[in-house]
This record gives C-alpha cells, sequence and structure tokens, in this order.
C-alpha cells in the first residue's frame, strides 16, 4: 500500500459509505451552522487469528469492517477545538497541547479524540482550532474496535486540518496506537489500527507485529461468510485486567531468556520446541499465557498459508484459538463459551472464537455463505434456549481501508 493522500469530492460521491458521509456532513452543518471542509472515516475491525499476539512482538489475522467512524470537520480560527458526538447527542471543547496528560473519566470518548489530534505535531505547534462532528455506524463496546476507528478517523482529520498532504499507512496506524497507549492509557498492540488503515474489501490482513510485514489474502474463491455475535458482556479494557494479562506474558518472556540462555526480545522469539522444553520450570499461571500465545502465533503463521485455499482448516484453527483463549489465556467468558460451543453444532459451521481483548465483546464466526442464514437463526435459538439474555447474530461484510476526503 502506498501513501496514503486525500480524495476529491467527485471520489467521496462513488463511495459505498457515502451515505454514512452525507449524514456526518448534515450533523456536522446542523451543529455549528456552517459547511466541513472534509470528512474522514476508518472501519473497525474483527480478529480472526492471533489473540493477544499484537503487543508480544507476534502475528494476526483480521478483517476490517464495512462499518466505522466518520468525522467532518473545518478550521477555525482561535485554538479551540469543539466536538460533536452523534452517539452522545453531547458536545465538547477543549484544547489541544502537549501539557495535558488529564484523562477526562467522564468523557472517555474525547480523550480519543484529543489524543489523535497530539499525534499531529502541526496542531500543536500552531495552537490550531477545528469543529469536528463524529458520527458512526459501528455498535460501540461490542468488541470490534470503535476505539481504534474514532482515533484513526481523527488522524486523518487532524493531518488534513494541518494542511499535511499525505501519510505512511504504516505511520499512521501506529500514531493511533501509540495515541490509546500514551493519551487514554490502553496499553494494547497494533491489532485495531493496523486494520483499519489496512482494510481491504474480501480481504484478510496479515501484519507481522515485529517486523511490520503485511499482506492482504483474498477471502473470495469460496462461498464464505463472517458472522459476528456480541455477547452483551461489556469489560473495560483499559481498566486493568489486559495491562495484567500483557505483564504475565512479559515476565514469562524475561524467565523464558534466562532458562533458554537467549536474549528474547518477545515470547514471539520462543518456538513451541524450546518452550516446552523448559515448561516445568516457568510460573504456573505465566506459562499457561505463554503457551497460548506461542501456540497461537503457530496458528497464525499456518493460517497465512492456508487461508485462500482452505477454509476449512482455517476455521479449525479459530477453533483451537478459541480453546486456548478459554484453557490457556484466560481471557474468556461463560456467554463467548457458549456461543462457540452452540455454534459447532450448526450447519455451514467451520470456525470460530473469541475476538479482541476478551472477558465479553464479540465472537465471530467463519460460516459457509448458503447455509449461514440457519447458522444465524439456529445460534439465536440455541444461545437464548440457555442463557437469560439474547443474542442477535449478524453476516458481516469485509470493508475498504481508512480515508480522507477534502475540498477546500
Ligand atoms: C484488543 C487490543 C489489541 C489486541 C487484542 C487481542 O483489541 O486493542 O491490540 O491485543 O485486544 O488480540
Amino acid at each position: 500500500m502506498s501513501s496514503l493522500t486525500w480524495l476529491s469530492v467527485e471520489e467521496l460521491e462513488r463511495d459505498k459509505k457515502l451515505p454514512l458521509f452525507k449524514k456526518t456532513l448534515e450533523i456536522y452543518e446542523a451543529q455549528f451552522k456552517e459547511q466541513a471542509t472534509g470528512i474522514s472515516y476508518a472501519p473497525g475491525r474483527v480478529e480472526i487469528l492471533g489473540n493477544h499476539t499484537d503487543y508480544n512482538g507476534g502475528h494476526v489475522m483480521s478483517v476490517a469492517l464495512d462499518v466505522g467512524t466518520a468525522v467532518a470537520f473545518k478550521t477555525q480560527s482561535g485554538t479551540t477545538t469543539h466536538v460533536y458526538s452523534d452517539s452522545f447527542q453531547k458536545f465538547e471543547t477543549f484544547e489541544v497541547n502537549t501539557e495535558d496528560r488529564a484523562s477526562d473519566p467522564n468523557s472517555k470518548w474525547t480523550d480519543y479524540i484529543k489524543g489523535a489530534l497530539r499525534e499531529v505535531p502541526e496542531i500543536i505547534l500552531n495552537s490550531q482550532g477545528a469543529n469536528l462532528a463524529v458520527v458512526t455506524d459501528l455498535p460501540m463496546g461490542s468488541g470490534l474496535s470503535s476505539s481504534a476507528s474514532l482515533t484513526i478517523s481523527t488522524l486523518i482529520a487532524g493531518l488534513i486540518l494541518s494542511d499535511q498532504k499525505s501519510i505512511e499507512p504504516m505511520d499512521l496506524a501506529q500514531r493511533g496506537q501509540h495515541s490509546e497507549v500514551e493519551f487514554v492509557g490502553m496499553p494494547c498492540g497494533l491489532l485495531d489500527q493496523f486494520s483499519s488503515v489496512f482494510g481491504r474489501e474480501n480481504h484478510l490482513l496479515y501484519l507481522d507485529c515485529e517486523q511490520l510485514t503485511h499482506d492482504a489474502i483474498p477471502l473470495t474463491h469460496e462461498k464464505v461468510v463472517i458472522v459476528i455475535a456480541d455477547s452483551g458482556i461489556r469489560h473495560q479494557l483499559v481498566d486493568g485486567e489486559y495491562a495484567k494479562l500483557k505483564a504475565s506474558c512479559e515476565r514469562a518472556c524475561k524467565e523464558l531468556g534466562t532458562l533458554l540462555d537467549k536474549p528474547l526480545r518477545f515470547l514471539r522469539d520462543v518456538s513451541s520446541e524450546e518452550f516446552f522444553r523448559v515448561y516445568d520450570q516457568l510460573d504456573p499461571q505465566d506459562r499457561r499465557r505463554a503457551k497460548h500465545v506461542i501456540l497461537e502465533n503457530e496458528r497464525v503463521l499456518l493460517g497465512k498459508e492456508i487461508a485462500s485455499q482452505n477454509t476449512k482448516e482455517l476455521g479449525r484453527l479459530m477453533v483451537q484459538s478459541h480453546e486456548s483463549s478459554r484453557d490457556d489465556f484466560g481471557n474468556s467468558c461463560r456467554e463467548l463459551d457458549l456461543l462457540v460451543e452452540i455454534a459447532q453444532k450448526l450447519p455451514g459451521f467451520l470456525g470460530g472464537k473469541l475476538s479482541g481483548g476478551g472477558f465479553g465483546g464479540s465472537a465471530v464466526f467463519l460460516v459457509n455463505e448458503e447455509e449461514s442464514p440457519h447458522f444465524i437463526a439456529g445460534l439465536k435459538d440455541g444461545f437464548e434456549s440457555v442463557s437469560t439474555t439474547s443474542v442477535s447474530p449478524y453476516k458481516a461484510s469485509i470493508g475498504d481501508c481508512a480515508r480522507g476526503y477534502r475540498w477546500a
């Protein structure tokens, strides 16, 4: 993928997301009583393989969705930025500066915006103000990376507002990750931001999180679809559980380095053969987490090789991934386990697993297209017959990458 440059208003007219863009521009005009001069968009994602491997320097496989966050914008004289969020039906006003380190506990969503704008040095240097209207068609809080899509979309808006002509896509993804880690306080890896920036319609995405090499693998030859089911369980990943898992992986990596007498930067540098050689000597909890990460990396590498010819095998790897999250990594929950267990007995099922941080959020399934209506109905019925909560599984489409438009 070459550098990301901004598209024109003629191209906007042909964009599949035009209805969302029109809505966003209308909301901008209604709220700010002026017309925006550009619009940015970044999609959400769903993780296919590579659970908690990204911050361990490992391998991931994902898809970008065809839903995401749009930001309409215009520069303002003065230093103040006004943001309107359609989801919260709320205005926030702030100034972007390097001293502002304080997260606002009452308005987490503005942290993502402030954090993203801080990644555009020109905005800070020129103390530039702007009006922004944020509209999303991505379900929030269901583990589909609404935060990365908001961050990346705002970053693109910031780059256009400060008159940058282009950006390297990996630089954009890394700035997005940096802002979430440093400003919002979520110690995430690169999976979500990478997927949003590199998304490609009908393609699986692969990333080596250490080397930053990546690929897009077509998922078009067989009639398979992606089905997503929100477990309805919400878990605030910023609140510490995610950081604990990360710390556990880092401890295991350190211990393994000593035991194997080999310099290790990440768990990704350990083969399963080396790992099992010293398994008994590792801390019991940390070694189960390390086992998940090390074997998960192998699954992604295998998945990458076979994904375009053998979706059945890809599906099998997804089930193994889920079982490993459930039994070893410890980041599943009863509802996610139930969804995956019920799904396996349904027509059309190829594979399924939890997606993202875990402890709730969404499960993702690979399903034969023809049988997907029966699969979706069966999953809903099966789940609701054993749970007190409801579920509404749906077919998801694989969408294109983040993009920005400017016309003034
Ligand atoms: C969250 C994080 C990602 C990644 C996944 C788990 O989505 O934001 O960086 O670690 O969890 O794979």
